[in-house]
């Protein structure tokens, strides 16, 4: 099922998500939901936060679909590794028609739960690195745009508000 997805300044994205207790049918469910509505977007990552749902849940696929071996679904990541630096330009499906460059390390492995309950570790680098780090964020209330800084960050922010003032956000 398609669900809507939250943007900027809805309080869900900006808090701490919950870890998961147990991978249940009504996990599974979740799960399908977010793959759906990813690809649907179309994105290359999703957090559970941004559908509504405070879980330490998310799904990246660099492939867009492309390839059937390019879905990643984790539950309750945690980082193992982080090294190096990558300078690139990022957006987000929740801060849809901005993006901005945003350091981040260059590699990352994560572990974490898959669809099924079992754990598994992945050794990123490039995109999916920065895909990994950017869906962490957002189990941690972190968007973007708060890794910003100075002007480029105050610059969205206050075109957010006026959108929203506006009723277009
Ligand atoms: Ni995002």
């Amino acid at each position: 099922m398609l669900r809507p997805i939250l943007k900027y300044g809805d309080r869900i994205l900006h808090d701490r998500a919950q870890r998961v207790e147990a991978v249940t049918p009504e996990i599974e469910r979740l799960v399908d939901d977010m793959v759906e509505t990813m690809y649907a977007a179309p994105g290359v990552g999703l957090a559970a936060p941004q559908i509504g749902v405070p879980l330490r849940i998310f799904v990246v696929d660099i492939s867009i679909g492309r390839d059937p071996a390019g879905l990643l679904v984790l539950i309750n990541p945690e980082f193992v590794e982080r090294d190096g630096l990558q300078l690139e330009e990022e957006g987000c499906l929740s801060v849809p028609g901005f993006n901005a460059t945003v350091m981040r390390p260059s590699r990352a492995v994560v572990k974490g739960l898959d669809r099924a309950g079992n754990e598994h570790r992945h050794d990123a680098t490039g995109l999916l690195a920065r895909a990994f780090q950017h869906e962490m964020d957002h189990l941690d209330g972190t968007l973007f745009v708060d890794r910003l800084r100075g002007i480029k960050r105050d610059l969205i922010v206050r075109r957010i508000k006026k959108l929203t003032r506006a009723g277009k956000w």
